[in-house]
């Protein structure tokens, strides 16, 4: 097979750990004869300080004409102070607007030799395998009117977290879609109790349901979804949620493993180049080092072959190899405890060894 990925690498650790997921996506088409071309382009920080808009023209142009697109993480203190839509984050937003890519898919599995690395204890964390759905192209994020003013010569800001049932569904029918592959278990997550954009998605869901009568439906509030999520992570099977509130979920179920460094995600649309980026941001305070985990980009680029090249084979060979290496002992410096670490590209290394 021959594809062509954009690679976004990005601001602070994402440079790092984008660069391994694409010596393993090198190593898997050495090993099974595809030719993948990697294209690099600028977003977010790098870009604006490059005096390019936060998502440069030609970077967009060069995504809507890929397979697929690769990107590490956007932002760092040094942009803190621009209002967003000047931020470097700005960059990865249009991106996901611009390419419509309004299912974000975040899977969670723990890693049984891991244990130790999470702040649960071993019993409550055993089997946890959950997938978050969070809708990425509506609600808080994008919604209008949004800014700031001044009122009665006072400050004053405003965000708007609209949803149409249009978008509601067709989040929900990924969420039901992605439950037939598994344990056919759905958790719709909102604030039906107070907001009206939930209360509408509550019934929208409700009634996506019964296309899915092989899958289970439950309700949860967030702030019981956020405190079940710490209690009974293996309760969980697929949780669809809004923007803001996957946003916020995803970082917590990340800690229940000890680390945001293992979280992939993919963002897909209903036709086009998806966009596939680890969960973590670009941690400025351990860029450069060398010593991030880069698990969440590789783990992303085996989501690539799966969902964007339609490679199921390649992409079970990534995450059994990065299993393997897990298993095998090593660990970056997130979760070593304070033991030996091993670097980021020594990882990459062991991962690429593996699937070739
Ligand atoms: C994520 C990130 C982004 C988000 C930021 C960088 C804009 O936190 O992908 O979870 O909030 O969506
Ligand atoms: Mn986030």
């Amino acid at each position: 097979m021959q594809a062509t990925i954009a690679v976004l690498s990005g601001d602070g650790i994402g440079p790092e750990v984008t660069a391994q997921a694409v010596k393993v996506l090198a190593a898997v088409a050495r090993a099974r004869g595809h030719a993948f071309s990697f294209q690099e382009l600028p977003i977010g920080g790098g870009a604006i300080d490059a005096g390019l808009p936060a998502l440069p023209a030609a970077t967009l142009e060069a995504c809507r004409r890929a397979d697929a697109v690769l990107l590490g993480a956007v932002g760092g203190t040094q942009w803190d102070g621009l209002p967003p839509p000047r931020r470097p984050e700005a960059g990865l937003l249009g991106l996901r607007r611009e390419l419509r890519l309004f299912a974000n898919l975040r899977p969670l599995r723990a890693y049984p030799e891991l244990a130790g690395a999470s702040p649960l204890r071993p019993d409550v964390l055993a089997g946890t395998d959950l997938l978050i759905v969070r809708e990425l192209t509506g609600g808080l994020y994008f919604g209008e009117p949004r800014g700031r003013h001044v009122r009665d010569g006072r400050r004053a800001a405003v965000d708007t977290l609209p949803y149409t049932e249009d978008e509601v569904a067709r989040i929900a029918r990924v969420a039901f879609r992605a439950a037939r592959e598994r344990r056919r278990l759905v958790t719709s997550v909102d604030k039906a109790n107070v907001l009206h954009s939930s209360q509408l998605w509550r019934e929208v869901v409700v009634e996506v349901a019964r296309e899915f009568p092989d899958v289970r439906l439950e309700h949860m509030l967030v702030d019981t979804a956020a405190m079940q999520l710490v209690r009974q992570p293996a309760a969980f099977d697929v949780v669809v949620t809004e923007n803001m509130f996957g946003d916020i979920l995803s970082d917590e179920a990340a800690g229940l493993v000890g680390s945001l460094g293992f979280l992939p995600s993919a963002s897909l649309g209903e036709s086009g180049p998806s966009l596939y980026e680890p969960v973590h941001g670009t941690a400025p305070d351990i860029a450069g080092h060398g010593i991030a985990n880069p698990v969440g980009a590789i783990l992303s680029a085996a989501m690539l072959l799966r969902f964007a090249l339609g490679l199921p084979e390649e992409a079970g060979a990534v995450e059994r190899a990065v299993a393997e290496v897990i298993a095998s002992g090593a660990r970056t410096a997130d979760v070593a405890g304070g033991g030996a670490a091993v670097g980021t590209g020594e990882f990459g290394d062991r991962v690429a060894a593996r699937v070739g």
